[in-house]
């Protein structure tokens, strides 16, 4: 019979630590105050949050897990979940603005060298400025290692040209970590990393793309035309790139299942206050077991997608390694989906409310719809947790 290693390490706790808990009521604080009351207007209008990122870096709550080597808080993933659920609660579109240097920087910490990241992490931490993520590609998203932009070694320099697509934050970034092939014989093989300023000549923000939700972070697709960037701007080896590019996002999926948690919640909660408030049959329609098994449904689904959510981010955190692979995807699938279900389970507590914009929850579904979607689709979770299953290579 095929099992799968599920066991942990000795001792369990689902209670964090006081310090945990005063920086999820100031992440709460912050989102409430400064995120939510601006949610449904840059929704509606696209607007890059520069206001709310520029805050949540005097905050401390950007670029949380930089070392403090290079002038970072240091802080575990735990701590990324938990500031993740709260800004996403306020908003996804937003929170994804915020947090989206995470996934830009992670390939620099994971494979760049002291003086690569001397280089680029420092400015980060110094103003609220943006990185970003650059593997997807017109015409390879979930099959990563199909990406076609090439990096040709000429004397000390690489010269980079292909095109980018759905890269979060790319049209406001300083530098994104592209990734290319060195080698296209090699196929996964041949996939290297660079860093790449985005005003180096060649770089061309070609559509800030116009989203169906979390509409108040920009996705863009790139151009690289004839990009000469330094072969000391490659992260690790040639042939790297694909290793640091899943490594990156066993580190990053965990707390886009954050983020996916705290779009629950927001919808959860509002319909419980609803249910509360709204009459039918003269009673609240929370006494009618259609709706309120909906809303048992969504707390027992969003406690459990938590649960996936912060034991994947305790597996990262405790040295887990190629192992809290599984978990992440776990994590990143249960919680996708459970926003999914639960914001269109909210949609329908508020009837023909929940369908129209004056209302909070038809955003949210939206919202919900792009976590099953980037960093990896629900079946893309599926396809990794499957590898694990039948051909597990975690040590
Ligand atoms: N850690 C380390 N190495 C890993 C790994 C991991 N988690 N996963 C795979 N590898 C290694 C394997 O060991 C294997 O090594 P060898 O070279 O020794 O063979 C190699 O990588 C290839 O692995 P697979 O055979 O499993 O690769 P695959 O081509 O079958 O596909 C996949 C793997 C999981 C489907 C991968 O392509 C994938 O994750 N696709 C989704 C990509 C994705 O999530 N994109 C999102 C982009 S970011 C984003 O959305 C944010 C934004 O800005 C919008």
């Amino acid at each position: 019979m095929t099992t799968m290693k599920t066991e942990l390490a000795d001792g369990v706790s689902f209670a964090p630590t006081s310090e945990q808990r005063e920086l999820r009521a100031l992440t709460r604080e912050f989102a409430e105050n400064e995120i939510r009351p601006k949610a449904a207007e840059y929704d509606e209008h696209r607007t890059h949050p520069a206001d709310v990122i520029a805050k949540a870096h005097e905050l401390g709550l950007m670029n949380v897990h930089l070392p403090e080597e290079v002038g970072g808080l240091g802080l575990p993933a735990f701590e990324g979940m938990l500031i993740g659920e709260e800004l996403s609660w306020g908003c996804a579109g937003m929170a994804v603005s915020v947090v989206a240097n995470t996934l830009g920087a992670a390939p620099v910490l994971l494979a760049g060298t002291d003086e690569q990241k001397r280089e680029w992490l420092p400015p980060l931490i110094d103003s609220p400025i943006l990185c970003s993520f650059a593997l997807s590609e017109p015409d390879a998203g979930s099959d990563a290692a199909r990406i076609k932009t090439t990096a040709e070694r000429r004397g000390n320099e690489y010269v980079l040209n292909g095109s980018k697509m759905f890269i979060t934050n790319a049209g406001h970034a300083a530098w994104s970590v592209v990734f290319a092939s060195t080698d296209r014989a090699q196929g996964h093989r041949g996939l290297s990393a660079f860093v790449v300023p985005m005003v180096a000549d060649g770089v061309v923000v070609e559509r800030h793309l116009d989203k169906m939700g979390q509409r108040a972070t920009d996705t863009s697709a790139f151009a690289l035309n004839e990009v000469v960037v330094p072969a000391a701007s490659r992260l690790g080896a040639e042939g790297d790139g694909f290793r640091i590019a899943m490594q990156t996002l066993d580190f990053t999926r965990p707390g886009t299942a954050a983020g996916a948690v705290g779009v629950a919640q927001a919808a959860y909660e509002y319909a419980v206050e609803y249910a509360k408030e709204r009459v039918t049959f003269d009673v609240p329609i929370a006494m009618h077991q259609g709706v309120n098994f909906l809303i048992a449904d969504m707390a027992t689904e969003i406690e459990a997608a938590r649960l996936l959510t912060w034991q994947a981010a305790w597996m990262l955190d405790s040295g887990y390694g190629r192992k809290a692979t599984l978990y992440s995807s776990f994590a990143k699938r249960f919680a996708a989906d459970t926003a999914m279900k639960v914001t269109t389970d909210a949609v329908q507590v508020f009837g023909g409310y929940g369908y129209i914009k004056e209302y909070p929850v038809e955003k949210l579904m939206r919202d919900a719809k792009l976590f099953q979607i980037y960093e990896g689709t629900s079946q893309i979770q599926r396809l990794v947790i499957a590898k694990e299953i039948f051909l597990p290579r975690g040590d």
